[in-house]
């Protein structure tokens, strides 16, 4: 058993819905353990800032509900400037913090990699992001949420979309990753889904989405045409798509962009759930002496993976829904 006084817990890269039922497991658990626990604020810069909280249950009351994070979250450029991760582990000696739970994505995990050279305690990752990047975790915290609103806005869309019979471009965040895009592209029965997975495309190689287009369109069997696009796959973006994309077809294609709306919200229950069950795992096994990695939920088990391999590969999207969504997206 690991002898940890006093834990730090920080939120950091884009929020997610589920932070917050994160930091309630963490803070109850560790208090269940008579464990203190520090909240750093806005992410890792509150940290170098020595700016943070002591964190009781008051604070966590009534919080498992709400979206965004109470520690706020930020990115953190003085982290990846020479002296910023020495200067984060010299704050956590001198505050006697034997432990700290970074919850974010892979970018927050490489954050406290660095940190590792120069700390000697120990470091727990908690995946949290909505983009599900992050590999070793079947899901992230915040993931389930963002395909809810997602598919609210979506389903909208179609709505106005089937009224004036028009084809819609609706761009997904994911930074560099089709998840979302895929989950709630099959959700919401979209016709296209374009995502970086499924190979670059320019203005030059537009064919392979217009033909289907043309070809919905002489059927006249649907009224509304739905192409739900991963942010980052085009270049200019989804408007400069949606408009290279009417003067190749002579369609007229829109463009939505649903941005940070998929960021917010209150989380879902599934979030919850694996916010609670990851929080409170992380914390055991911090006690039991783990270090350098990430409590994630493999195949609805709560496991280990090592912080420092979460973001190695592209985390491959589900090669079955991908194949039946390029069977009947070429139709
Ligand atoms: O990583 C989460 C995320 O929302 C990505 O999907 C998106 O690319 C990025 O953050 C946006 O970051 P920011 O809020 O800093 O513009």
């Amino acid at each position: 058993m690991s002898r940890i006084k006093r834990l730090a817990v920080l939120t950091s890269g884009g929020d997610a819905p589920g932070m917050n039922a994160c930091i309630r497991a963490i803070q109850l658990t560790a208090s269940a353990c008579n464990i203190e626990v520090i909240g750093f604020m806005h992410g890792f810069n509150g940290l170098l800032e020595q700016e943070y909280l002591m964190l009781h249950e008051q604070h966590v009351n009534n919080i498992i509900q709400r979206g965004g994070t109470i520690l706020k979250s930020a990115r953190c450029p003085a982290l990846e400037q020479a002296g910023g991760p020495a200067k984060a582990a010299t704050v956590l000696q001198q505050l006697n913090i034997d432990a700290l739970i970074i919850i974010g994505g892979d970018g927050s995990f490489r954050g406290a990699m660095a940190i590792s050279q120069h700390y000697h305690g120990q470091l727990m990752g908690v995946p949290g992001t909505i983009d599900n990047d992050v590999d070793g975790t079947d899901n992230t915290i915040g993931f389930a949420t963002a395909i809810d609103t997602a598919l609210d806005a979506i389903d909208k869309i179609r709505d106005t979309a089937d009224a004036f019979e028009r084809m819609f471009l609706i761009e997904l965040m994911g930074r560099h990753s089709g998840y979302l895009s895929l989950a709630a592209g099959i959700a919401a029965g979209a016709e296209q889904i374009i995502c970086p997975e499924f190979g670059p495309l320019s203005p030059d190689n537009l064919k392979h989405l217009i033909i289907p287009m043309q070809h919905a369109q002489l059927l006249s069997a649907k009224a509304s045409y739905l192409i739900v696009v991963a942010e980052n796959s085009y270049p200019g973006g989804t408007t400069a798509l949606a408009d290279d994309l009417t003067k190749a077809s002579g369609i007229e294609c829109r463009a939505c962009i649903l941005g940070h709306i998929q960021r917010g919200g209150s989380p879902v229950g599934a979030d919850r759930i694996l916010a609670t069950k990851l929080g409170a795992y992380a914390v055991e096994q911090l006690l039991q002496g783990a270090s350098l990695m990430m409590a994630g939920e493999i195949n609805g088990q709560a496991g280990l993976y090592p912080l420092k391999k979460t973001g190695d590969r592209t985390k491959a999207i589900d090669p079955f829904l991908v194949r039946w969504q390029q069977q009947i997206g070429s139709f």
